[in-house]
């Protein structure tokens, strides 16, 4: 090991957002309130499909799991991202930045195996109605549920026990808005061939993950459209809300752990993107969309709370 460059890091530093103290406290408020109504929303979410009396299809389980993972995967960095707003030296300890990492590629990698989870689900409904029932049946959702916080915890692990070792001497700059693998790994002072391990691990995975619901959701359709077409616009408007998020959700992954050696990796709109908005746009695209849930909501006197959030 090198010891020469410099001292043992103990914390990193994250530059942020460039830009005078008025644009800090501007993201500071507009944070605050994504945050917040991200809180807000899932729980809403949550809260209707547990306790509601009409959303009792497996789908909606789902829908509620996919919630809960949105706010944990989103207050595993918001949180932090909105404290440094308002802090001129924004640092982090090295173990809390692990922390965050661990977190984050914990609660992505669970939601990326619950996204497939829901493509099965739907294709189950809409390609075998017959036998949804019997399919989807208690037993097995659990077990799917169960599936993605282990694959999670793999997918996250396995990155894991590799960083916490690397030797950080010196450098310690993170031209980011919290602690991200890719740009941690850079500061590494030893060459390390982690950063292709990343790639094939969160990126290589997320763009196979994507094309592969891509291709699932096409199956959907086309069969439907094959077997009777009139129900092939009920069928596009189910499915449209679930590629809509497949997309918010693989997109900014895609761009950044597929390619961590360029510069997307501290492309600070991509980060926001995925860490802050999409855990919102989750539940609005899912209720706003569905008035099934609506009206679950409705029935459970969220009439006024819902209209005033915009849910
Ligand atoms: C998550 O899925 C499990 C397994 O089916 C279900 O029992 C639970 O109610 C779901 N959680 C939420 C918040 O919907």
């Amino acid at each position: 090991m090198d010891h020469k460059n410099g001292s043992v890091v103990t914390e990193f530093i994250l530059v942020g957002f460039s830009g005078g103290w008025e644009l800090q406290i501007f993201f500071f408020v507009i944070f605050f309130l994504i945050y917040s109504a991200t809180v807000v929303g899932n729980i809403l979410v949550i809260f209707t499909v547990t306790f509601s009396s009409i959303l009792h299809s497996p789908m909606y389980f789902l829908l509620g799991n996919l919630s809960f993972l949105d706010m944990c995967l989103s207050s595993a960095t918001t949180p932090k991202i909105i404290i440094d707003l308002l802090t001129e030296h924004k640092t982090i300890s090295i173990w809390g930045c692990m922390a965050q990492m661990f977190f984050m590629h914990f609660f992505g990698g669970a939601e990326m195996t619950l996204l497939i989870v829901m493509a099965f689900d739907r294709y189950v409904a809409i390609c075998k109605p017959l036998h949804y029932k019997t399919i989807m049946n208690h037993r097995l959702l659990n077990r799917f549920v169960i599936l993605s916080w282990i694959i999670g915890f793999i997918h996250t692990i396995s990155q894991m026990v590799l960083t916490v070792n690397l030797p950080f001497f010196g450098h310690n700059i993170i031209d980011n808005i919290f602690c991200d693998l890719p740009l941690v790994i850079r500061l590494a002072c030893v060459e390390t061939s982690l950063e292709l391990f990343v790639v094939a691990d969160s990126g290589l995975l997320s763009f196979v993950c994507f094309i592969f619901l891509i291709a699932s959701y096409t199956f959907i359709l086309v069969t439907v459209h094959q077997r009777s077409p009139a129900r092939l616009s009920k069928a596009l408007s189910t499915l449209s809300a679930h590629i809509i998020v497949v997309t918010l959700f693989f997109g900014p992954c895609i761009f950044i752990y597929a390619w961590p050696f360029s510069s997307f990796a501290s492309n600070k709109t991509l980060a926001v993107f995925y860490t802050v908005i999409t855990p919102l746009l989750n539940p609005i695209i899912y209720t706003l969309r569905n008035q099934k849930m609506q009206e679950a909501m409705r029935k459970l006197h969220f009439q006024h709370f819902s209209s005033t959030q915009n849910f």
